[in-house]
């Protein structure tokens, strides 16, 4: 290989470098696992801790802050100030989930309305109050106890159901939250969580009330809050669902 050869090697290889460390900058990530910039007399350093450490190709890997963390804590920086899709226009407040990152017990909604979106927790609403009174007055859990989250982390306007390009771009992050958190139970709340868990287009009168599986873990789904709080009458039809999964949680 001549010089010249050399030469444009050298700066393919400081291109891909400069790429490589700015994507972790705009993740928010000043070191990822092995790869710390540290700089020896203004040359890159081999060894432990070094950011060349570790294995010959991991530079041009594109290492992914959400697949990669192991945390929601880890998680919620990855994602950032997200600009991913463009409900990111309209939000007030991103909104990650809460609860129990340990919790046994997780509600996946759709996504976040005006409230949520205003006070950053997911079914802080009417809908909200009707969720919380399932897990407490239902379920004799605290909401502390469960985990909660949606599908997409921001408010969609007018709430709208979300599109398919901002599911693609919010779906990651609840499936890094299921992964994360383990839970035994999912609980999805409506047609919409349920269908976009179970990538499928079967009606929620059809799905709820029977046992699924979301990769393993069984997927209990039932009628949304909003929806009940629009037909107080199906109320008794989520009673008969929460009550399988108080069974499923007893065993
Ligand atoms: N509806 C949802 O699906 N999620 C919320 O957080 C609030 C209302």
């Amino acid at each position: 290989m001549d010089s010249l050869d050399d030469a444009e090697e050298l700066a393919a290889v400081a291109v891909s470098l400069r790429r490589h460390l700015e994507r972790h900058q705009r993740a928010g990530i000043g070191a990822v696992g092995r790869a710390v910039v540290s700089k020896t007399n203004g040359v890159a350093a081999r060894g432990s801790g070094s950011p060349l450490a570790g294995a010959e190709n991991d530079l041009f890997v594109d290492v992914n802050p959400v697949s990669e963390t192991g945390s929601l804590e880890g998680l919620r920086a990855a994602i950032g100030d997200c600009r991913r899709c463009k409900l990111c226009a309209g939000r007030t407040n991103l909104v990650f989930g809460v609860g129990n990152p340990n919790a046994r017990l997780m509600f996946v909604g759709e996504g976040p309305g005006r409230d949520e979106d205003l006070q950053g927790e997911p079914f802080v609403g009417r809908a909200g109050q009707l969720l919380t009174d399932i897990i407490t007055k239902g379920m004799g859990l605290r909401r502390e106890d469960v985990y909660i989250a949606n599908v997409v982390k921001c408010r969609p306007p007018e709430n709208r159901n979300p599109e398919p390009d901002e599911v693609a771009a919010c779906e990651p992050f609840l499936k890094k939250q299921i992964e994360l958190i383990h839970p035994e139970i999912i609980v999805g709340l409506g047609k919409f969580a349920v269908q976009t868990l179970l990538q499928s287009k079967m009606p929620i009168t059809k799905l709820r009330g029977q046992w699924h599986s979301y990769h393993g873990i069984k997927l209990m789904p039932t009628f949304h809050p909003a929806y009940l709080l629009r037909n107080p009458g199906d109320k008794k039809l989520v009673w008969e669902d929460i009550k399988k999964v108080i069974e499923a949680l007893g065993a």
